[in-house]
């Protein structure tokens, strides 16, 4: 069975991250995001996964050109316009050839399920399509889908205000769709989860939810991206670091991150935060629920809250960034900023 993975976006929520580096190409513990997602779908079972990729994904692009290692078969198919969830299905299929019943997956998600199991209850109910729903705290932020005790989705709320939400199940980006679909989908750059999706569920057509407990997280806000690491150190009650990281023994990392080749000086604090490779924090230095990506430099005794620095830059010995600053790539920021 073939899995299209939809990474067509241009990540605007996650910038400055993604000026330099494509959101599926983000580290997820030391791996790019998109690595995780290749593994799940081949321990899935899948064949083949098509990367549908945008004219904004050069670096996606390249970096699976020639394929991946490894029983899963990746390829490449090119868009020349954004044409949202719906256009790209219609054109990964005619473009990679994709015969029968496929998945549809959304690049910048992380989900660890048992895609078997969604499948079987996909064929033993003759679904027409089917939706896998994570269960998570906060549903008001997502698609939230209103399911029978036969897991049949009777209708989708997008976005319910707190208090209001029919459940906590939500699109978690994983679909099932029978052949016949794809030609149903409207024409145009359309989002099949605005027009396919309700229509079908309309139609009194089978369209079902598969609710899973487990990790989930779409990496699409820095937010959400340091949720998931949260999320992953909890589960694997370790601390992740990368080989060449050097901590000097009076820092302190406390829920943190450190990609390969990092450094952390002495009297150091670094909290809920995740710094992506070759990263030096100077002594004293002060960085929480921060993400800080390739190449930055963290001058002795800064501070640092909820922030985000852009790839090479560099903040000064004693600067005291405000909560949330979002820093772009190759950036100084000097002592009176
Ligand atoms: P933002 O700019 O931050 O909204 O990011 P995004 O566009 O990457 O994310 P969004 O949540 O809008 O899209 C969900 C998924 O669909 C992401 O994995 C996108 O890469 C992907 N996607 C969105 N539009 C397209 C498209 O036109 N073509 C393809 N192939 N994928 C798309």
């Amino acid at each position: 069975m073939d899995a299209i993975v939809l990474v067509g976006g241009q990540g605007l929520r996650l910038r400055p991250l993604t000026l330099t580096r494509h959101k599926s190409l983000m580290p997820v513990l030391g791996q790019p995001a998109i690595e995780h997602l290749f593994d799940w779908l081949d321990r899935a079972g899948f064949a083949r996964a098509i990367l549908a990729v945008g004219r904004f994904n050069d670096d996606l692009a390249d970096a699976y050109a020639g394929g991946r290692p490894g029983r899963l078969r990746v390829e490449v198919v090119r868009e020349t316009e954004r044409l949202e969830s719906g256009g790209a299905v219609r054109y990964a299929v005619a473009a990679a050839d994709v015969e029968g019943r496929f998945a549809v997956l959304n690049g910048d998600v992380f989900v660890d399920f048992d895609f078997q199991a969604m499948l079987a209850q996909h064929i033993s109910r003759d679904a027409d399509l089917s939706i896998a729903l994570s269960e998570v705290a906060d549903p008001w932020a997502y698609g939230v889908a209103v399911v029978d005790p036969a897991n049949r989705i009777l209708d989708f709320v997008e976005k319910p205000p707190e208090g209001t939400e029919p459940s906590n199940l939500i699109n978690a980006g994983v679909w099932i769709f029978e052949a016949g679909l794809t030609a149903e989908i409207p024409a145009g750059a359309v989002r099949v989860e605005e027009t396919l999706f309700p229509t079908l569920v309309a139609q009194g057509r089978t369209v079902l939810g598969y609710p899973y407990r487990g990790v989930w997280a779409d990496i699409g806000t820095p937010a959400r991206y340091l949720e998931l690491h949260q999320a992953l150190l909890t589960r694997d009650q370790l601390p992740w670091w990368g080989p060449k990281a050097f901590v000097d023994p009076a820092a302190s990392i406390e829920a943190s991150v450190l990609g390969d080749g990092v450094q952390v000086g002495s009297g150091a604090r670094v909290a809920n935060s995740v710094l992506w490779e070759e990263v030096a924090i100077g002594e004293h230095a002060l960085v929480q629920s921060s993400i800080l990506a390739n190449g930055v430099t963290i001058g002795v005794g800064a501070t640092m809250q909820d922030a985000v620095i852009g790839a090479g830059a560099t903040i000064a010995p004693g600067v005291q960034l405000p909560p949330g600053s979002l820093i772009d790539p190759h950036t100084i920021v000097g002592a009176r900023g």
